[in-house]
């Protein structure tokens, strides 16, 4: 098959890690006889070094017109990068949110699984472990608080701040049966969350949710308040199979799932449409700190990259292979310094590269 792929490098650690995973899809297009062409796009603060603002039109064009796109990660340090001195609407997360809108990328998956490789990583103690969680959140990416209308304004002598929280039947719905439809395919449970003893966005989010659940009878359905839930994945996060949320609840929750396994730097991500267009990235963020030290761990991008076979291009086969070269190569020791124990060979990021692809 051929496919186009648009590349988005970013910031930080995000060269390193993406020159990786474009090393395994070589070695897998060769294997499998495909071809994959890649054309890289600025986005964030690279974008702004060159061109003054986080995501051009020309660059949001040339992702609509391929198959499906690669990310590593944007954004700098937010406390001494001089991207941060800009206004909110050019700092280089407004890219992204832009990229999301424009491609209508509203089903974000993030899975949260703990490792057993990697057991010793989980913050958790052993009785609440057992033998491992699996979990897939699915974060709404294009509503809520991240697009309603925002201003800040002076009333009565003080500034005052608005944020909209706006969601609409449809969309609700529209992510609802994207949940659902994934947990058809795990254990058939959705814990739906949301904050409705408080905000109306998430009453009208129950009652959706309610109404899409009677088309899977099979799909045991829970509602749990956001706070309540906050608690539960520290508590007994094995009770989880896919968590359908809200955008702002998702990211935060997302990022807690995350720390709770232990290894964030072995996190994929998706952020999907209706079609089989998506963007693919690491969980992590940019991690300016250790940005060109070769020291960063690429399998959250490699997984990344094995979800976009999976996903957008319908290729299992090859994505099981990426995914079992993973987890042969942990098996055999090899780790990068971030989950790094005693007893195991420390690795860098293009050592770990290399690796993967030969045990393909
Ligand atoms: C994420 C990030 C983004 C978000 C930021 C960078 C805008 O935290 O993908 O979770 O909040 O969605
Ligand atoms: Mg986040």
């Amino acid at each position: 098959m051929e496919k186009k792929i648009t590349v988005i490098k970013g910031d930080g650690i995000g060269p390193e890690i993406v020159n990786e995973a474009l090393k395994v899809l070589d070695a897998v297009a060769k294997k499998y006889n495909h071809t994959f062409t890649y054309t890289d796009i600025l986005m964030g603060g690279a974008s702004i070094d060159v061109h003054g603002v986080p995501l051009t039109d020309e660059a949001i064009e040339v992702a609509k017109a391929s198959d499906a796109v690669l990310l590593g990660s944007i954004g700098g340090d937010t406390t001494t990068s001089p991207w941060y001195q800009l206004e909110p609407s050019l700092r280089p997360e407004a890219g992204l949110l832009k990229m999301r809108k424009e491609l209508g990328l509203f089903a974000n998956l993030r899975p949260a699984y703990l490792y057993n490789e990697l057991k010793e990583a989980c913050p958790l103690k052993e009785e609440i472990i057992q033998d491992g969680f699996d979990m897939m959140i699915m974060r709404e990416l294009t509503g809520g608080l991240y697009f309603g209308e925002r201003k800040t304004q002076e009333i009565d002598g003080q500034m005052v701040a608005h944020d909209n929280l706006v969601y609409s039947e449809k969309e609700i719905r529209r992510i609802a049966k994207r949940g659902f439809d994934i947990a058809m395919k795990r254990r058939q449970k959705v814990t739906s969350v949301d904050k409705a003893n408080v905000l109306d966005s998430s009453r009208l989010w129950r009652k959706v949710v309610n109404e899409v659940a009677r088309d899977y009878p099979e799909v045991e359905l829970e509602h749990m308040l956001v706070d309540n839930c906050a608690m539960q994945l520290v508590r007994n996060p094995r009770q989880f199979d896919v968590i359908l949320t809200e955008n702002m609840f998702g990211d935060i929750l997302s990022d807690e799932a995350s720390m709770v396994t232990g290894s964030i730097g072995m996190l994929s991500s998706a952020s999907l449409r209706d079609d089989c267009f998506g963007m693919y990235e690491p969980s992590h963020g940019s991690a300016p700190d250790i940005a060109g030290k070769n020291i960063a761990n690429p399998i959250a991008t490699i997984l990344s990259a094995a979800m976009m076979l999976r996903y957008s291009f319908d290729m299992d086969e090859e994505a099981d292979a990426i995914e079992n070269a993973i987890k042969k190569i942990l098996k055999d020791g090899y780790r990068t310094i971030d989950i790094m124990s005693k007893g195991h060979k420390e690795v860098s990021c293009s050592k770990m590269g290399d690796l993967i692809v030969e045990n393909l």
